[in-house]
């Protein structure tokens, strides 16, 4: 059923942080987005982002978005404790949500969340960056699923009071950066994943960290149900001018692809079916834009560019990183029954 909404849909922004700035840049560049409100715990974050960004008015009480019946798109850019509870008060005031990664700290609470949204009948897309760029999505129509891959974030030089490092609120560079290589791996594997083995822990902060559940670093094994194989590296040991932040390898089992200079270039490597010579090609495509696929997929009731389904896959892809890093065991990954179906 398509939407008879032909007016721009009324936004509002819940966290007007260093990535809320990219979220309100990218609401004001869509037609079909009018900017309505800026909310933040912190006054002056939310005052700043409606004097650059303006829109009706900014508060510090997201209960007054959601009371706001001319909002009807609900950025969240909050640290991670939060999504759960804002996403599910969103959409129980009948919201379409864009919720920034990770979808929740718990893959119970994504349920929770994806549940809300059902309830709802709702939308939600999920800001999983790297599937937005050019060169990803040139490497995910060139080749067929990966069958092996490896995928790496090095991070360097961290503060480690920051938030992204706290048990609760951030839940260490897992949640913050390592989602991202969760939730890629198993996009262009194009299948869920099924078992985790990890080592790691605190290697590069022995004792150093808020908590001893927080995790620095991680080194993985993960196998789809297709059969496909992947390796998974995390860390904040540094990067290197070689090998940068974000790393990524592909292969199909005949063309061979890395996604590197932060995933904006893409070098693919076929070879001749006749002669085996191998020919190679670097592509940087521009990002796709991303407010006009949430819009596109309420107005015309599709699932958004990036749903529900990979942020609550990507979740439980850590849990079982950190299970295993924990229990030095390997992890069944069992996706919830309702998602199988
Ligand atoms: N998709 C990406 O590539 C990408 C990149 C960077 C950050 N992020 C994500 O964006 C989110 C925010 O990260 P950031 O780097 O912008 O952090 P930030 O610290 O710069 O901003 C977070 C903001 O949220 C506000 N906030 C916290 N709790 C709130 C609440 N309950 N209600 C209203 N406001 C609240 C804070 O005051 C702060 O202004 C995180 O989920 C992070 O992982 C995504």
């Amino acid at each position: 059923m398509t939407s008879s909404h032909d007016q721009p849909f009324g936004w509002a922004l819940i966290g007007c942080g260093s990535v809320g700035n990219s979220h309100s840049r990218w609401a004001v560049a869509t037609p079909d987005i009018e900017v309505h409100a800026f909310c933040d715990i912190n006054e002056e974050a939310a005052g700043s982002y409606y004097e650059q960004f303006e829109g009706r008015y900014y508060t510090t009480d997201a209960e007054r978005i959601f009371a706001d019946d001319e909002i009807e798109i609900v950025t969240i850019a909050t640290t991670h404790g939060t999504h759960a509870e804002l996403a599910l008060a969103a959409f129980e005031a009948g919201k379409h949500v864009y919720l920034e990664k990770p979808m929740a700290m718990t893959s119970a609470d994504c349920m929770r969340i994806y549940h809300a949204m059902q309830a709802a009948g709702k939308k939600l897309m999920i800001n999983f960056s790297i599937r937005f760029s050019g060169a990803t999505r040139a490497i995910k129509s060139r080749l067929q699923p990966a069958k092996v891959s490896h995928a790496q974030v090095m991070l360097g030089r961290e503060d480690l009071t920051r938030w992204q490092w706290l048990p609760g609120i951030g839940g260490g560079p897992l949640f913050d950066v390592g989602v991202h290589l969760a939730d890629l791996l198993c996009w262009m594997h194009d299948s869920p994943p099924v078992e985790i083995s990890a080592t790691g822990g605190q290697v590069t902060h022995p004792g150093q960290l808020a908590s001893p559940d927080i995790i620095d670093t991680v080194a993985a094994n993960i196998r789809f149900a297709n059969g496909s194989v992947a390796t998974y590296l995390m860390s904040d040991a540094g990067f290197s001018e070689k090998l940068t932040k974000w790393f990524f390898t592909f292969n199909d089992g005949q063309q061979s692809a890395v996604l590197d200079k932060h995933f904006s270039r893409a070098t693919i490597t076929t070879p001749d079916p006749v002669s085996g010579e191998l020919t190679t090609e670097s592509y940087s495509p521009p990002f796709i834009e991303r407010m006009p696929l949430l819009v596109d997929a309420i107005r015309n009731d599709t699932d958004p560019y990036v749903p529900a389904y990979p942020g609550i896959v990507a979740t439980l892809v850590l849990e079982s990183l950190i299970a295993s890093v924990h229990s030095g065991q390997p992890q069944k990954v069992e996706l919830p029954a309702e998602l199988n179906a």
